[in-house]
């Protein structure tokens, strides 16, 4: 399928390259590069021996859009483009509205008259809030507590909306987990500007001599060690759902957990680390960050039962790989 993939450029949606072009799909990236760079596509080309194509524009860029829409004629999207971090939403509400869900809107008018008849869009289990019961499975209500999370709930109840009207095609929408690692090779991997928010590119950037020490958020919470637990998935796991979410359902709004279903705590992560990268990683106990809950896993049965996908890479292999990117580009892609 001729298969538009917007923010392909990122961390998870050139790992999504890898697997669809495996798969035989044909991509055209769409990315603006507000947070990625152009050489993560060629690494990427490399590891596919192929160039992979893109046009950088903003999913705001109506016109801009609309034409590029208009000559690839895609028969899916991948809709990946987006802002995504929760502490930043906060601060600058209307760019997370404005490109999150204005840029969804834009995305629907752009697709108007092509051959699309399918859209997987990227969701976060941060929509559903703090857990009413643990592990989630997709009827858990969906209470989203962040800017960030808000606007991917709208952007969920557009696309399901969309899907409604136009009853040929299909909308699926993946909640991802917490997603971690990196390709096998060590060529593409997770690049955050600044100080990472996420836990694991942090403890990657202390092992690597970039940072001091982590900082755990708390060591109270109402969790086996105290501190917080996460359902942490391999990237290549997640690529993976999106070339099963693409052979899926012909027609209607499907919505996923994407994650492995087994929770790990900060204190866990740091010791699988450690063992994968064969240092010690220093840390210290702080205080909660605002917003964090105690724990959080997926009830994945939905995706293994209708996609037939389920995660087959565990923390082991999670952290290794993240570790072997790390130390062949410390500094990330700007190392070249
Ligand atoms: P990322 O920042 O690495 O990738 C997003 C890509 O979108 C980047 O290449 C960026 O340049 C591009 N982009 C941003 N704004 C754009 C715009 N206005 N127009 C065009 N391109 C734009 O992030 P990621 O981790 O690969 O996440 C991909 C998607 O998955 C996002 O929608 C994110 O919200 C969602 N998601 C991520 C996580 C996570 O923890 N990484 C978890 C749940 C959901
Ligand atoms: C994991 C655990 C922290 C950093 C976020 C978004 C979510 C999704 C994934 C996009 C927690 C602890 C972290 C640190 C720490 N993204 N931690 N020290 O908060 O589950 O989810 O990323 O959709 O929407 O909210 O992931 O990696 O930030 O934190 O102790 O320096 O690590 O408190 O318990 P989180 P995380």
């Amino acid at each position: 399928m001729r298969v538009l993939v917007t923010g392909g450029a990122g961390y998870i949606g050139t790992h999504t390259l890898i697997e669809l072009i495996a798969a035989g799909h044909e991509p055209l990236v769409v990315d603006s590069f507000a947070n990625s760079v152009p050489e993560a596509l060629v690494r990427t080309g490399e590891l596919v021996q192929r160039t992979i194509p893109f046009a950088e524009c903003d999913v705001r860029e109506r016109a801009a859009l609309r034409a590029i829409c208009a000559d690839f004629n895609p028969e899916a999207v991948i809709h990946f483009a987006g802002l995504k971090a929760v502490g930043e939403s906060e601060e600058r509400p209307r760019d997370y509205y404005d490109v999150n869900v204005s840029g969804t809107l834009n995305l629907l008018a752009a697709l108007e008259g092509t051959a699309c008849k399918r859209i997987v869009f990227s969701s976060s289990a941060t929509v559903y809030g703090v857990p009413q019961y643990l592990p989630y499975d997709e009827a858990h209500p969906c209470a989203p507590a962040s800017v960030y999370a808000k606007t991917k709930h709208m952007a969920e109840n557009i696309l399901t909306d969309w899907q409604c009207a136009n009853p040929q095609t299909a909308v699926t929408v993946l909640r991802y987990f917490n997603p971690v690692g990196a390709h096998g090779s060590a060529r593409i991997g997770e690049d955050p500007q600044g100080i990472p928010n996420n836990l694991m590119p942090f403890i990657a950037q202390v092992a690597v001599g970039r940072r001091d020490r982590l900082m755990v958020f708390g060591d109270d919470y109402d969790t086996p060690d105290g501190t917080g637990v996460r359902d942490y998935i391999h990237v290549s796991d997640l690529a993976r759902a999106h070339v099963a979410a693409l052979g899926a359902a012909q027609t209607g709004t499907e919505v996923f957990n994407i994650g492995t279903g087994t929770g790990y705590s900060v204190l866990d992560m740091i010791g699988a680390f450690e063992k994968a990268a064969g240092c010690s990683i220093p840390y210290r106990i702080t205080g909660r960050r605002a917003g964090d809950i105690a724990a959080m896993q997926a009830d994945a049965s939905r995706a293994a039962d209708l996609l037939g996908w389920r995660a087959e890479l565990g923390l082991a292999q999670m952290c290794a790989s993240t570790w072997h990117w790390q130390r062949a580009n410390p500094q990330g892609y700007n190392g070249e």
